[in-house]
């Protein structure tokens, strides 16, 4: 197949650390035609060091290229729906780093638009597609666990302002932790048990004043306006039940994921592949620890594999697995859990998505 030609717009910490590395393992299907930054130092840095292509003076001189077929949006929360609509009504295929958009409205609207020109968006994060995730997944559907009754999912991560230089934006923009940090467990939970129908949800700010402790602004003080602490309960359309904790707040060590059923249990890492799996037995030994897959990365995200999907899609046109249906309903999600912990009543999610197709035995990327 011929690759696909795509820019990325926002060269920050992800695209140098995370995309552009991953990308570029998959000549095959993906070519890094450009790249755009509002920050134009940063654009040229990032094609100069890894590899960027041609740096573009602005988003319509990116979307004016022909030669660009698809779009990587990889700037933060402010930039996802702005860039993204700019790109589907230009023509541009997308994958967005998540959350797809700051509203399920809006996401909405993305998904009009694409199905208006029938073009492919897709949205992070790609660790469904993980060796260990597909594994485990499977097992589930082949009864390994019997009946899944429960799963539990977590992604509280360190204080963001500690390590990001930008913390103070995913604060300030968009919903909550939830739609930002949660997606990683929340969307392996959808990946596996489909919608969720019913939320009820804790949302707080439990670090109200706070100072970026690094990159060019390091010093300065900013106070989030969303919720950086939720928890809530999930009641899965298919049975299952569920419970989120996600946090800007302090290191976790609860184990990510994990998934109960009538006849045992999985543990793995919803964000990184390789990191191993664990199952117990219905009398709570651990039975086995499953060989990692051996094609997983080493306790990696791999980055790729949701921007090759997309191209295999386009080229092959088929739905695309990372799909901009179940990324809006994670936001519809993450709503919910404001929405309930402002009312402290439960709330009905509408929104659905069909799952997405299971990696099979020969994945695009190989
Ligand atoms: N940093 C991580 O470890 C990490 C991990 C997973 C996912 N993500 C996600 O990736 C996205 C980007 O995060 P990041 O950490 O790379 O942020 P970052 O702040 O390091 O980089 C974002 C870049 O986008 C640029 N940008 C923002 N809006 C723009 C616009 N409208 N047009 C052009 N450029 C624009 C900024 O100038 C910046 O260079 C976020 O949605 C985040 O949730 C980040």
């Amino acid at each position: 197949m011929e690759p696909v030609r795509f820019a990325i717009i926002g060269c920050g910490s992800i695209a140098q650390k995370g995309y552009q590395p991953r990308c570029l393992a998959y000549p095959e299907k993906l070519a890094l035609h450009g790249c755009f930054d509002q920050d134009r130092a940063r654009a040229k840095a990032f094609s100069a060091e890894s590899g960027g292509g041609r740096v573009y003076g602005s988003i319509d001189e990116v979307l004016a290229d022909p030669e660009v077929e698809a779009v990587l949006n990889l700037t933060t929360i402010d930039g996802h729906f702005p860039v993204t609509l700019a790109a589907l009504k230009a023509g541009k295929h997308v994958f967005s780093e998540k959350p797809i958009a700051m509203t399920s409205a809006q996401a909405a609207e993305l998904i009009r638009e694409a199905e208006a020109r029938t073009l492919k968006l897709a949205c992070a994060p790609s660790s469904p597609l993980g060796y260990e995730q597909q594994n485990v997944w499977a097992r589930i559907r082949a009864g390994e666990i019997g009946q899944p009754h429960t799963v539990v999912g977590t992604f509280a991560c360190t204080r963001l302002e500690a390590w990001h230089p930008n913390a103070d934006v995913f604060m300030t923009h968009g919903i909550s932790v939830a739609a930002d940090a949660a997606p990683y467990p929340l969307t392996v939970m959808t990946t596996y048990f489909g919608p969720v129908a019913r939320v009820f949800g804790f949302a707080r700010i439990v670090v109200p004043e706070r100072v970026l402790q690094t990159g060019p602004r390091k010093g300065a003080a900013f106070r989030p306006s969303i919720p950086d602490h939720v928890m809530g309960l999930l009641e899965f359309a298919n049975g299952v039940r569920g419970f989120v904790y996600t946090g800007w707040s302090g290191r976790s060590d609860v184990p990510p994921l994990e998934i109960h059923g009538t006849e045992g249990a999985f543990a793995l890492n919803p964000h990184n592949d390789g990191a191993g799996i664990r199952t117990w037995s219905q009398s709570g030994h651990e039975v086995q620890s499953v060989p990692t897959p051996p094609k997983a990365m080493k306790n990696a995200l791999d980055w790729g594999k949701g921007p090759v999907d997309l191209a295999d899609a386009i080229r092959r046109e088929r739905p695309v697995r990372c799909s901009p249906y179940q990324a809006r309903h994670v936001v519809e999600i993450a709503e919910g859990l404001n929405e309930s912990s402002r009312t402290g009543a439960p709330v009905v999610l509408t929104t659905r998505f069909d799952p997405p197709e299971p990696v099979g035995e020969v994945a695009p990327w190989e």
